[in-house]
């Protein structure tokens, strides 16, 4: 099952990674937000990756993303090593592991990246594998930036009556590392008609600090115009008033960027009205979470969108926005497109522009022609999908 043939001599292939190929970007003036974030890890030429399927669809999607990244590495010559952990829910199932006790140190020293399928299985309903899984890799590794863009490449598939791909074209930046999701509080009375449940939400400065100014590097970087911050300060009046406070100092420091401020109930009803007003939105882990489901749909779907799990510099996370779809899971019908964007992703975070830009321009053009899953109107599998994108980066001659 591994894609250590003779056409991938350049690959060193550990471990259990099913093979198959493929993908490319475009020089196109829609610009990719993700282009160019020079965010690389500093590492050897050699890219060490883990790949972690997860749970549900996580098993259909990460095979054909594997697949795209092998040819798309091929197609660079690079050198990608590949090791893959059976972390999720029949591992958990099986012998009570979720995150191994010695993985963080494991990561940190011998990796430069993980990518990651989806966590999320209806035989474990307190979802604490993943809790522990996913949850625990962003707060253990601390990547405090998640980075999910929300572009759309094929103005057929946003479901916004009149929006081409110029209108659609912003990314959001989450705090990743706080907020709602430490995980702080409890139960008091539990099961009684008293019952009272308390979830601590943690706001620090330097969290909101360096997620709001990662927002607007990004922006200089790129030479966008607008950052837009949006919280609820109108009523989480301590938490939300840091954001609140941190944001006006730091976008003093940006003056040749736009800055604004929307409340996160306006900004999820302007994203719907009119999404070309962003470029960049930061906002914290929740808000992040659920505006993030909202632009993938604006993009085309939530099958169709990438992320990144981020700390400069050091080991990264990448995977799919979307979860494990219990409800299509085992049917071969996942669209995998949004597990392949993120291997651009993943590509472009390790330095590897052109083999990022093959991708993107291999999944623009399956989009163009129709070659699509179900999600998108289309008939193709999960693995047509992947093999089609696959076989379009290897016939494009790849990365140069
Ligand atoms: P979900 O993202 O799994 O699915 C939401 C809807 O989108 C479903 O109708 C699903 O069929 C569809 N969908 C998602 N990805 C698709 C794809 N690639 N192709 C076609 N359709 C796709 O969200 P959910 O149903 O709320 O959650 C299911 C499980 O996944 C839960 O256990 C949840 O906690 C978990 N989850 C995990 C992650 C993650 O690992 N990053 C993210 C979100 C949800
Ligand atoms: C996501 C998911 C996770 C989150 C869940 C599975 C905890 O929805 O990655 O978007 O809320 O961050
Ligand atoms: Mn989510």
């Amino acid at each position: 099952m591994l894609g250590c043939g003779a056409s991938f001599l350049k690959y060193s292939c550990v471990a259990r990674v099913p093979a198959r190929v493929p993908a490319l970007t475009a020089p196109d003036p829609h610009v990719s937000l993700r282009d160019g974030m020079n965010l690389a890890k500093a590492s050897s030429a050699r890219k060490r990756i883990v790949v972690i399927p997860g749970d549900g669809i996580g098993k259909e999607v990460i095979p054909e993303a594997v697949k795209v990244l092998q040819a798309a590495a091929a197609s660079g010559a690079r050198e990608v090593a590949l090791t893959e952990f059976d972390w999720g829910a029949d591992r958990y199932l099986r012998d009570g592991t979720s995150l191994p006790a010695d993985a963080v140190a494991m990561l940190q020293r011998d990796f430069d990246a993980i990518l990651l399928g989806a966590m999320g299985d209806p035989r474990v309903p307190t979802n604490i594998h993943a809790a522990e899984i996913l949850l625990g890799l962003r707060f253990k590794l601390d990547l405090y930036v998640n980075a999910r863009p929300c572009v759309l490449f094929d103005k057929r598939f946003t479901p916004l009556k009149d929006r081409a791909e110029k209108d659609v074209n912003f990314i959001v930046f989450r705090e990743n590392t706080e907020g709602l999701y430490v995980g702080m509080g409890g139960n008091f009375k539990k099961g009684t008609a008293d019952e009272v449940a308390i979830q601590e939400d943690v706001n620090t400065r330097k969290g909101v600090e360096r997620i709001i100014r990662y927002a607007f590097e990004f922006a200089r970087n790129r030479g966008l115009q607008r950052v837009c911050m949006s919280d609820k300060s109108n009523a989480l009046t301590f938490g939300h008033d840091l954001w609140q406070r941190v944001f006006k100092e730091v976008r003093a420091e940006y003056p040749g960027i736009e800055s604004s401020h929307q409340y996160i109930d306006n900004l999820l009803m302007q994203m719907v009205r009119d999404p070309s007003q962003f470029q960049v939105i930061v906002t914290s882990n929740l808000f992040g979470d659920i505006a993030s489901d909202l632009g993938a749909q604006l993009a085309g779907g939530l099958g169709l969108a990438p992320s990144g799990n981020i700390h400069p510099g050091q080991v990264s996370l990448f995977e799919p926005v979307h979860g494990s779809a219990p409800n299509i899971a085992g049917k071969g019908i996942a669209n995998p497109m949004g597990a392949i964007l993120t291997v651009g992703m993943m590509f472009e975070f390790l330095g590897l522009q052109a083999e990022a830009q093959a991708i993107d321009k291999a999944v623009r053009t399956a989009l163009k022609e129709g070659k699509t899953p179900a999600e998108l109107g289309g008939t193709l599998t999960t693995r047509e999908v992947g093999d089609w994108v696959a076989n379009s980066v290897a016939k494009s001659g790849g990365a140069s």
